[in-house]
């Protein structure tokens, strides 16, 4: 079986839930290919410590130049801050290796355009991050969708939000500042979440309309003083897509500041024959709509229904590390063509998408009224 070698440069939050992906690989029933973590990077000593842990790994590196041009890396997922999405990914790339990038894949859409433009170039297999369409619910929804039975979808509903902003005393951190975090703020953090299985379904907006809000604008800053946080906090997008000759709002909220919400992941679209709703705060659960005399919510628990199916038990739920794991999982089959018509990642062209709207959207904030989107169909990528 082939074996597939994989290095991570950013070894912190997101770093981590890699290696554990990796780590039970065996979990996946009859996958074609095995991967081996075998370099990790971090500018931070301590966090590389924990990767000593993990046999397989040979190279710990403080220098991501040292683990791109090492002959034991095929492919690297990175996760570090957005500032330095684009000189690294295309470090990456032009040291010949193929990357799974964290979102937003470049602080903005110019950055997002030169990596997406330097991996069609050199011909790398490159994808971003964003797994909850992995989760067996949002599967549902897409099959739902593609099946036609809605009818006339005539609203979309999608979002991410999360609560723990509402503490105003939690300190700073780089995601909580633009040079850093990027311009577009809390749209960087989730809108690729958000917008990832709109796009996947073809709903590109052409208008968009966004309610920017700075509610929180300074927080502890670790060392007894207080530190400016200039980011976005919650950003609400009334956008308009164009479904079969038909106009229709879509709604997306990516928010830090949504009391009580942990990391609620949501989707639901509604037609005229039918409808469907999906969300993490009640994992299980895939609401489905039927029009008639009586109209219907049919509720079904959902079980461990994966892309890649795994020796876990089809009663048992799925959370953020199953859907994380398939996502990876997703990434292998497709670099050896065998992802068989499922879902595969979010693409760079998905991405460089996502940005546009991003960007049309603090045009809107700071003029007020709806901003076209375009998306050129020449988009040399
Ligand atoms: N897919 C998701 O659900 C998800 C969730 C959270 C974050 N993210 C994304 O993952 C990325 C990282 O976020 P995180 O939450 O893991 O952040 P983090 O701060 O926990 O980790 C980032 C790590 O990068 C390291 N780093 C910084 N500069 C470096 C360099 N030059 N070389 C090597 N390492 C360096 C830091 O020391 C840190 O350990 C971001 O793009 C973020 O948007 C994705």
């Amino acid at each position: 079986m082939k074996t597939v070698n994989i290095g991570i440069i950013g070894g912190g939050l997101m770093g981590r839930e890699a290696a554990s992906a990796f780590g039970r690989w065996f979990a996946l029933k009859d996958f074609p290919v095995r991967v081996r973590l075998t370099a990790v990077c971090d500018l931070n000593e301590g966090i590389l410590s924990w990767y000593k842990q993990i046999d397989s790994v040979s190279l710990l590196t403080t220098d991501y130049r040292e683990l791109i041009n090492s002959d034991e890396v095929d492919v690297v997922y990175i996760a570090v801050p957005h500032n330095l999405h684009r000189e690294i990914y295309l470090d990456i790339l032009r040291a010949g290796k193929d990357l799974l990038g964290e979102k937003p894949f470049g602080i903005d859409q110019e950055a997002a355009e030169t990596i997406a433009a330097e991996a069609t170039k050199l011909g790398r297999f490159v994808r971003c991050s964003s797994e909850m369409p992995f989760l067996p619910g949002p599967q549902r929804v897409i099959a739902e969708v593609q099946s036609g039975r809605l009818g006339r979808i005539f609203e979309i509903r999608s979002g991410f939000l999360h609560a723990s902003d509402m503490n105003a005393q939690k300190p700073i951190n780089w995601k909580r500042q633009s040079q850093y975090c990027g311009e577009i703020g809390v749209m960087g953090d989730l809108g690729m979440h958000a917008l990832h299985v709109p796009l996947r379904l073809g709903w590109k907006p052409s208008k968009v309309f966004a309610q920017l809000q700075k509610i929180i604008t300074e927080r502890p800053d670790g060392k007894g003083g207080m530190a400016v946080c200039d980011t976005w906090n919650n950003a609400t997008l009334s956008t308009q897509v164009d479904i079969n000759g038909e106009q229709v709002p879509m709604q997306l909220e990516m928010k830090r500041l949504a009391p009580g919400e942990t990391n609620t992941w949501y989707i639901e679209i509604y037609g005229t024959e039918g409808g469907v709703r999906y969300s993490t705060k009640d994992t299980k659960a895939f609401w489905q709509f039927t029009n008639g005399a009586e109209q219907w919510w049919k509720r079904t628990d959902l079980g461990f229904q994966m892309p890649f199916e795994t020796i876990t038990g089809g009663i048992f739920e799925a959370g953020f590390p199953d859907c994380f794991m398939q996502m990876i999982a997703a990434y292998v089959a497709e670099r050896e063509g065998l992802l068989n018509g499922k879902f595969g990642c979010a693409t760079p062209e998905e991405a460089v998408d996502s940005h546009r709207i991003f960007k049309a959207a603090l045009l809107s904030q700071e003029s007020g009224s709806f901003v076209d989107v375009s998306f050129p169909s020449t988009l040399v990528i």
